[in-house]
């Protein structure tokens, strides 16, 4: 982390996870192990637990996120969610591009582009993931595919909307699967990332962007990682929906 340049930030994604009294429940835990926090605190809920997580998160220094949503603003699009709706609900981040959403939901570059303009329009900050594949990495295209992701992500996104973009280094094989990567491999990641930034933006922009790393980031590993210097935080999966691992996380970023 490089605080004094950019900011630190934690954030829980519990994607399919918790009904709204479950989430009153967890944040109620978490608001006194977190609140003395030195980084950003930010959980991004399933849409139907916002209200709750908004309401119990409220006067704490944990702030609400969403896990997508889409680009136009209201329209026929049958099961989606606008950025101005998540404003409207009193949430501040939106996860986009996930890798399963990516993997499951047919999200592309492309897509992923579009809803992180409509994020940022909507005043939202953006949380962008990219990652490679294990069969990428194997056959060397993790630094190349880095960039073309953070690129095509941020395609028409000008340095003034960057201010509230983050980006997410989350490489597909350790998500979920207990397998990290290594604190170098996250750091190596993460600068890739800010590389391509920086390509784009030129090098001072891309020292202020937050990049974090996730994929099995936990209580046990996180000290390590967020040591490195590109490593400016989480994006917290299975160790988000407990609250004793997450604030052990949270004291990590903030040292
Ligand atoms: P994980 O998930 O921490 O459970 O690996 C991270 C993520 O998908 O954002």
């Amino acid at each position: 982390m490089k605080k004094e340049v950019r900011s630190a930030v934690i954030a829980g994604n519990w994607k399919m996870n918790k009904t709204p009294a479950e989430t009153t429940q967890l944040i109620n835990e978490m608001k006194p192990l977190v609140k003395d926090a030195d980084c950003k605190v930010v959980l991004c809920v399933p849409f139907v637990d916002i209200d709750a997580a908004v309401k119990a998160a409220e006067g704490s220094n944990i702030e609400i996120g969403a896990e997508n949503c889409h680009f136009k603003s209201s329209g026929a699009y049958t099961g989606e969610v606008s950025a101005e709706m998540l404003v409207a609900c009193g949430v501040k981040y939106v996860v986009i591009g996930h890798s399963e959403r990516r993997q499951y939901f047919g999200e592309t570059d492309q897509t992923v582009n579009l809803r992180t303009k409509a994020a940022l329009d909507a005043g939202l900050t953006a949380i962008v993931c990219v990652g490679e594949t294990l069969e990428q990495r194997e056959l060397g295209y993790t630094e190349t595919l880095l960039k073309f992701q953070t690129k095509m992500a941020l395609t028409n996104v000008s340095a003034e909307q960057l201010k509230n973009v983050i980006i997410a280094y989350e490489p597909v094989w350790a998500i979920g699967t207990g397998v990290t990567a290594t604190a170098e491999q996250a750091d190596e990641g993460n600068g890739y990332v800010r590389a391509a930034i920086a390509e784009a933006y030129g090098a001072d922009v891309a020292e202020t962007v937050t990049v974090q790393y996730g994929g099995s980031m936990n209580a046990k590993n996180a000290d390590e990682l967020l040591s490195m210097v590109n490593v400016d935080g989480g994006l917290i999966g299975g160790a988000s929906l407990k609250a004793e691992d997450f604030s052990v996380i949270v004291k990590a970023a903030s040292k």
